[in-house]
């Protein structure tokens, strides 16, 4: 059994190099330390029953130094945390979608195609993957060792993270947080696959119905179009072109329409009120499942053009014809 997993993503060579520097600063510290401290016992123990201790005082330079030090290095470590945190917590614009949902106890996920898994993903190798998660009920934890990252999915609110597949291979999915109990079967394998069998795989098998096709129909089915249908004087602000958007508030406040805004107008739609617009909106808190708050953001991203440089659908850059076959 190898003492660390393969490294099969982008950012996993630079956690373990962090990983590396700690356990070897702790190793050092703890060896100097440990050695010191038997050292000295043995000799500065008593020698003699009546014997009277000297008194010593404390050395200004020897305090400065083992104060100066260690704070440098933990500045070391709070500075190389901090840039390693920022490289995996901010996905690449042009990064393919992938949408999770977690249940008692599954992983669901979903390709923007329509392509459905259950407890596996496939994802092209050399390609930004990220991911939009939400939970149907507890806590659960999305976690890929050879990846170095996880990420807890948190009910009543999306997760997003990332990751670029480095190598080709089948790398375990867990649940890492305590869901029930069933949770240490909430396991699953991630496929790692070279763009050309990634192709082949999307090409076998009918994908079904898109995400935002699926969102379109729920759009109608809670009759959002009525008021949020482009026609003149409608009663909602207009959903076309909104995704990555600055929204202007009533609040006088702005704000970038992304995955959490548009879910969150769904569910508590006075929270951040559009300016101009009356606040009418009920909410929908409890009538719309967690897969179809995803179904809904899926259609109303894909009334927006997608960003620089990323993929219009779950085949990012190898199927330029696909580019603009937005539903
Ligand atoms: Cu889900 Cu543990």
């Amino acid at each position: 059994m190898p003492f660390f997993p393969p490294e099969a993503s982008s950012f996993a060579g630079h956690v373990d190099a962090l990983y590396v520097f700690l356990i070897l600063v702790t190793a050092f510290f703890s060896i100097l330390i440990g050695t010191l401290v038997v050292y000295f016992a043995i000799k500065y123990h008593r020698k003699a029953p009546d014997e009277i201790a000297t008194e010593v005082h404390e050395s200004g330079a020897l305090e400065i130094i083992w104060t100066v030090i260690p704070f440098g290095l933990v500045l070391v470590m709070f500075a190389w945390g901090a840039s390693v945190y920022f490289k995996i917590t901010r996905p690449p614009a042009n990064a393919l979608d992938i949408y999770v949902t977690a249940k008692q106890w599954m992983w669901k996920l979903q390709h923007t195609d329509g392509h459905r898994e259950m407890n596996e993903l496939h994802v092209p190798v050399g390609v930004p993957v990220r991911l939009t998660m939400a939970s149907e009920d507890v806590i659960h934890s999305f976690y890929v060792p050879a990846f170095r990252f996880k990420r807890d999915v948190v009910p009543g609110r999306f997760s997003t993270a990332w990751f670029e597949a480095t190598k080709p291979g089948k790398y375990h999915l867990f649940c890492a947080e305590f869901c029930g109990t069933r949770h240490s079967n909430m396991i699953g394998w991630i496929y790692a696959m070279d763009p050309r069998d990634y192709q082949a795989w999307l090409a076998g098998g009918s994908p079904g119905e898109s995400l935002a096709a699926a969102g379109a129909k729920r759009f109608v089915e809670h009759a959002c179009n009525t008021c949020h249908g482009d026609q003149p004087g409608a009663r909602g602000p207009s959903l076309a072109g909104l995704f990555g958007r600055q929204v202007q508030l009533a609040s006088g406040q702005t704000l970038v329409a992304d995955e959490t805004y548009i879910r969150e107008s769904i569910v508590n739609p006075q929270a951040h009120l559009v300016a101009g617009y009356p606040p009418i909106m009920p909410t929908f808190q409890g009538l719309i499942s967690e897969e179809g708050l995803l179904q809904l953001v899926a259609y109303v991203k894909s009334l927006s053009p997608p960003p620089a440089g990323a993929p219009a659908s779950a085949a990012p850059a190898l199927t330029p014809e696909r580019k603009g076959n937005r539903p």
